[in-house]
């Protein structure tokens, strides 16, 4: 039995591939009835990316922003003999175990440069990406939704990349905390000239101990050992490790940089 945090339910349909993304994420059916948008471990970047989610979800969520609840897909490969298309037979074959589940939010439509409720959440989400350094989200890949007159945000896979790093042994948190990290691209650089404003609110919602918890949530497998971290908690305390020294620096944030 695998330790994981997030609720472990069973997937029992395959419905459909979103073509959009990059990763071939699909929308599954569930046994507690959910429909999820199923971010697969075998796809091709592997199981860090799917880290990266949980991880940069919980933080929005500490932060006080939404994003779509999340689970772990347990996937029995069986549901692939019911596909008919070779490339998601494949994906499914590869992805036995437990994948990543973000809870399918129906009728919600692409961000269209409106921010509902002002700029609190712009400010909060350019905050967010700067601190996990995520480069994903420009207008021209927003990674948000609108639901219920609520700004979502979703697709964390490409933050905290130091992780691509660490095949030869985790590297220096050191280096992550120092790393600048450029508005340029993002939906939100307008607000970069709010940052200063938030930044110590934003600061005291976390902890040390806040990313300890949100780390108990990734499932042991997908916290792949490394030289100098070769068990899950080994890897777990390596990203709290990343984490806290980030914290502990301001040279991320655009507006100090500047
Ligand atoms: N929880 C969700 N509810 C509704 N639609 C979603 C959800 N998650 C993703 N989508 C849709 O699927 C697209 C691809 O998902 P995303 O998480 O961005 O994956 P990728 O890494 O492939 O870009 C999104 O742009 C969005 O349109
Ligand atoms: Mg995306």
């Amino acid at each position: 039995m695998t330790s994981t945090g997030l609720p472990v339910v069973g997937v029992t349909r395959y419905v459909t591939p979103l073509r959009e993304g990059g990763s071939l994420p699909g929308i599954v059916e569930a046994d507690d009835l959910g429909t999820y948008v199923c971010k697969f471990r075998g796809a091709g970047q592997g199981m860090r990316v799917l880290v990266a989610e949980v991880i940069v979800a919980g933080l929005a969520e500490r932060l006080g922003l939404r994003t779509p609840r999340l689970v772990a897909l347990d996937l029995d490969p069986a549901i692939a003999r019911y596909e008919a298309d070779e490339e998601v037979q494949d994906l499914l074959n590869a992805s036995a175990g437990l994948n990543l589940g973000t809870d399918f939010l129906p009728g919600s439509f692409g961000f269209d440069g409106h921010v509902p409720g002002g700029s609190t959440d712009a400010v909060r989400v350019l905050w967010l990406d700067a601190f996990v350094a995520n480069v994903d989200r420009s207008w021209r890949n927003p990674n948000l939704l609108l639901w219920h007159g609520n700004l979502w945000v979703i697709d964390h896979g490409a933050a905290l990349y130091f992780h691509h790093g660490w095949g030869g042994g985790v590297t220096d948190p050191g280096r992550f905390a120092a790393q600048p990290w450029s508005a340029d691209d993002h939906i939100f650089r307008d607000h970069a000239a709010e940052l200063p404003s938030v930044d110590v609110e934003l600061r005291n919602l976390l902890d040390s101990r806040v990313f300890s918890e949100l780390l108990s949530q990734v499932p042991d497998e997908w916290l792949e050992p490394v030289p100098g971290a070769d068990d899950p908690a080994a890897v777990r305390a390596a990203y709290v490790d990343f984490l806290t020294a980030r914290l502990g620096t301001r040279q991320w944030l655009p507006q100090a940089a500047a």
